[in-house]
């Protein structure tokens, strides 16, 4: 009998067109899923998956939990769709709350979206926004980060530093934009435990932007708390603390992206939280709903949300979408929100920080491993590039992994690992343990 991957050969294969995925080589080869439950994924031809990357970096307590699918049934059988404009509904207001209380103490107001990309343009719009409401207008210009990855909107990417994420569309980027440089210094902090204690005067090349631009230029600076999906990058001790600093003297809004640091995964509920640097706006996403239902919000300080109400009557913010706050979005979170507290999860990641840290650096000396790294429950396994292949070897670990039964995530030839934050020991060592028999060969 044909197992269900059989049946589904090239023909069927051929309509959908894969995001992020070279899609010749995926149809030739398809890894199917079909189901997930707890710390696992089946396949279509049903072998068992150790979900290594939490989906992607998203399924923060876990594949299947109850109280979220039965939360999402019952809004869907109470009201499946409300308006958000001119409208509201008690669980957008209720969510609303209950993020502010979690948040780090300031950011207590939220505006929804329905994915990372979203919730980024749609804080680079408000920062842009409320500078211009206070009379500000010169202030237009946006700082990001080389290696960044904010995401696939314009303005993601205008603001983002992934050079093949940009290429095809470099003539029609926001066109205020500069990068600070990366933090990543291999040369000084390969096999750094934690945060590497090289680096932090990094945070000064905002002064220097600064001093080339104007600060009266320059509206805000986003980055990721710890950059994720450009392979794992742990800021510098110091480094996070100045960039506020200098954001502070020079009347620039920062924004941290936490998409993928946001809920638990450092070991604090936040990033901010865990590196005591508080943003002027967040932008979350991913293990908002533990990854079942799109949505994704921004979350605002009071400061930069009192601009607005202090200005004209009327509509304060010309912007949202059809599914902001969507009531089917806003139930799975609350539950999420609700299993994260009760089992613990948004600092579970402190608890098993150090047997992780340790399963991790085993990998040192291994064959081809340059670099690891680690913070919270994320790691990353730098490798050296097969020469003249970029990403060659960083796919085939990957494949190697899935064939053995674990799912890592691979950017260029750089291995991210990022579980549910309900993972238990023995599954940590099982993921380390089937990546170093993959790197051994
Ligand atoms: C830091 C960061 N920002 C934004 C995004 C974009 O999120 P989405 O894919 O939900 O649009 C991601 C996705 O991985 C991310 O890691």
């Amino acid at each position: 009998m044909a197992t269900p991957s059989e049946a589904f050969r090239r023909p069927e294969l051929e309509a959908y067109w894969l995001p992020f995925t070279p899609n010749r080589q995926f149809k030739s080869s398809p890894r199917l899923l079909e189901r997930a439950a707890g710390m696992y994924y089946w396949t279509a031809d049903g072998r068992q998956i150790l979900d290594g990357v939490a989906g992607l970096w998203c399924v923060n307590a876990g594949h299947g939990r109850r109280e979220i699918t039965a939360a999402v049934a019952a809004q869907l059988e109470t009201m499946d769709y409300a308006p958000p404009f001119q409208m509201g509904h008690t669980s957008a207001f209720r969510l609303a709350n209950e993020l502010a209380r979690i948040a780090p103490a300031g950011l207590d107001h939220v505006f929804f979206t329905n994915s990372g990309s979203e919730s980024v343009d749609t804080a680079l719009k408000i920062a842009l926004a409320y500078h211009r409401t206070r009379g500000d207008a010169t202030r237009t210009r946006l700082i990001g980060r080389e290696r960044a990855y904010h995401g696939v909107g314009f303005g993601g990417i205008s603001v983002g530093g992934i050079a093949a994420n940009r290429r095809m569309w470099s003539g029609a980027l926001l066109p205020a934009v500069d990068h600070l440089r990366d933090t990543h210094d291999p040369a000084r902090n390969a096999f750094t435990r934690g945060q590497p204690s090289h680096g932090a005067e990094l945070a000064d090349e905002l002064e220097r932007l600064v001093a080339l631009h104007d600060a009266a230029s320059i509206a805000a600076v986003i980055v990721e708390p710890i950059a994720g999906s450009t392979g794992v990058l742990i800021p510098p001790r110091g480094y996070l603390e100045r960039l506020r600093k200098i954001c502070d003297r020079h009347g620039i809004l920062l924004i941290f992206d936490e998409v993928i640091t946001g809920f638990g995964r450092t070991g604090a509920p936040f990033a901010a939280q865990e590196f005591g640097v508080t943003p002027d706006l967040m932008t979350l996403a991913k293990g908002l709903t533990n990854g079942c239902v799109p949505m994704g919000a921004v979350l605002v300080s009071h400061a930069v949300h009192d601009a607005f109400m202090h200005g004209p009557e009327g509509i304060e913010l010309f912007h949202g979408y059809t599914y902001s706050a969507h009531p089917v979005a806003c139930a799975a979170a609350l539950a999420a929100l609700g299993v994260y507290e009760r089992e613990g999860l948004l600092t579970r990641a402190r608890t098993l920080a150090p047997h992780w840290e340790q399963a991790a650096h085993a990998l040192r000396g291994l064959p081809h491993v340059l670099d690891v790294r680690n913070y919270g429950l994320i790691a990353a396994v730098e490798l050296a590039a097969l020469p003249g292949k970029p990403g060659a070897r960083g796919f085939d670990v990957y494949l190697r992994c899935f064939e053995r039964g674990v799912l890592v995530r691979q950017t260029a030839d750089t291995i991210a690992l990022s579980p549910p934050l309900s993972i238990e020991r023995a599954q940590i060592d099982l993921l380390f343990e089937t990546l170093s028999a993959v790197l051994r060969g």
